[in-house]
């Protein structure tokens, strides 16, 4: 089962900073995961919000400020807004680094960025979006997902879905499936509230292209066990520690 460090290890330390990596990875995180945003001048930077407001000294949102602007804010504890080529270069050869697209439109500037810091060993990358407009803030699409997978078929692919996905009658569990199949996708990620043993079961053995499945923000050590003996694929946990 693989373990990543949920916005680092955000459960001791400022998210998604330097300081967040390095706890997770001293705690023994294989993975790390971190948010992209982009600046008001493109530069792709390493924020879970649309604002600033809650992670850092400064109010307003991210688009809205250039990079030297959001640098100059402290995201606790004295660190500063890494930029994703910060992060990338950081945690190269330390961790798997697991890449969370937020926003429409940031993907030709990430593989910019992943081709200035490359060459990347396969699946040393993975990238996630959700595909529901505004759920917890996140604007992006699998659309993206599928783009990437062509463009880096070495390296992973992760459709994130919440229960509103497939509240949407438009949706339903194998249609998931089938999407990440056609993509050529390395797993799906539920909501850990959604997973059942059943669900595990269905998706490593969907039929014709069977699939991973991982889950995040699972904190309490009884969900991870319960989770591990159901034989999930990869857990996201903001107390990596726990992923023992
Ligand atoms: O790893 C997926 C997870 O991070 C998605 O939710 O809101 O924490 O970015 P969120
Ligand atoms: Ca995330």
């Amino acid at each position: 089962m693989l373990k990543i460090g949920h916005r680092g290890a955000s459960g001791h330390e400022p998210e998604n900073t330097l300081r967040s990596f390095l706890k997770a990875i001293e705690l023994g995180a294989d993975s790390v995961e971190f948010d992209v945003r982009k600046s008001k001048d493109g530069v792709l930077m390493v924020m879970h919000d649309a604002a600033v407001d809650r992670t850092t000294n400064g109010r307003g949102l991210v688009k809205e400020k250039t990079c030297a602007e959001l640098q100059a804010l402290d995201a606790g504890l004295g660190e500063r807004v890494l930029t994703v080529l910060e992060a990338v270069e950081f945690l190269k050869g330390k961790a798997r680094i697991v890449i969370e697209l937020k926003e429409p439109d940031t993907l030709p500037s990430l593989c910019g960025v992943l081709d200035i810091a490359g060459p990347w060993n396969p699946r040393a990358i993975t990238i996630l979006a959700f595909d529901e407009a505004g759920f917890e803030g996140s604007n992006s699409t699998w659309n993206d997902l599928a783009e990437f997978k062509k463009i880096y078929p070495h390296l992973g692919v992760i459709l994130l879905f919440s229960p509103y996905k497939l509240m949407d009658p438009e949706w339903n569990l194998e249609k998931v499936l089938r999407t990440a199949a056609e993509m050529k996708a390395d797993a799906v990620a539920p909501y850990f509230k959604m997973v059942t043993k059943e669900m595990v079961d269905y998706v490593h053995s969907f039929p014709g292209n069977p699939l991973l499945i991982f889950t995040w923000a699972v904190d309490e050590q009884g969900d991870i066990e319960r989770l591990r003996q159901w034989g999930i694929d990869g857990i996201a946990s903001n107390f990596p520690d726990r992923l023992k």
